[in-house]
């Protein structure tokens, strides 16, 4: 079986100003040197990614956005484009945040156009699904993530989907403290994959990464990265220390 490269990325949502970001990293590119075989990317606010850049700069250390909008520039307002992402550096976007679902009315329809827009660019894209707590004990977490999937990549290519990553993220599971058990995140990751394979081919499931996210923390890290189907994590509360965040990369010496 091919082998996927872990890739652990931090979700700074909205906190953290340019100069605590600045600090922030500064104190990661210590903490994760000597780090190997695992990918790495933070995702700060939109103020904060030029001047993180070039903190960055040098490091094995990806920059990742958080959101954009599709059009490439014009009158609309409050926006960013994905050339502003490009040029600014960033390697990655977050698309599909349950953040962004629940509370800016983002839609599969919407998160699609924008992962297209993203594409476009040569950007790679982090796609987010989930499902929330009232769904899963409604019995209709699968088919609900079967519907974020289709919808998201609608129209996306064999060749595009090789540079998305998905990240499973249960809605119930995040900034609670209460993770899925490795055996439940399991389960969906296992089920992703399938979704993946009958809509590709098998060789691009096996290679797509699939990211777990929900209160991931220094000590249940380990068993999580331990499930065959889960190839890194999408970290928000614990990416915001170095600490926490460096032994989250760490895994394995945890
Ligand atoms: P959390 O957030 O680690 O704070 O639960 C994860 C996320 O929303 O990406």
């Amino acid at each position: 079986m091919m082998k996927r490269m872990p890739f652990i990325a931090g979700n700074w949502k909205m906190n953290k100003t340019v100069s605590e970001s600045v600090d922030l990293v500064k104190h990661l590119k210590i903490s994760l040197s000597g780090v190997q075989g695992v990918e790495v990317a933070v995702a700060p606010p939109f103020t904060a990614l030029y001047a993180v850049r070039k903190e960055l700069e040098g490091s094995f250390i990806q920059l990742a956005a958080q959101n954009l909008f599709w059009e490439e520039k014009g009158a609309f307002t409050g926006e960013v484009a994905p050339p502003m992402l490009k040029e600014v550096g960033c390697g990655y976007v977050i698309l599909g945040h349950s953040e962004r679902r629940r509370y800016f009315g983002e839609t599969d329809e919407t998160v699609n156009r924008k992962i297209k827009a993203t594409l476009s660019q040569g950007l790679k894209v982090i796609f987010c699904i989930g499902e929330t707590l009232q769904e899963r004990e409604g019995g209709t977490a699968f088919a609900i993530i079967e519907r974020q999937l289709t919808g998201g990549l609608k129209d996306i290519s064999n060749e595009e989907m090789r540079t998305i990553v998905v990240a499973y993220e249960p809605v119930w599971a995040i900034g609670t403290g209460k993770t899925a058990t490795p055996d439940q995140a399991e389960e969906v990751h296992r089920f992703v994959r399938k979704k993946l394979e009958a809509l590709y081919s098998k060789e691009i499931a096996e290679g797509v990464r699939i990211q777990y996210g929900g209160s991931v923390s220094p000590e249940n890290v380990k068993a999580l990265m331990g499930q065959e189907n889960i190839d890194g994590a999408l970290v928000g509360g614990a990416s915001l220390k170095s600490e926490t965040f460096s032994q989250i990369v760490r895994f394995r010496e945890m």
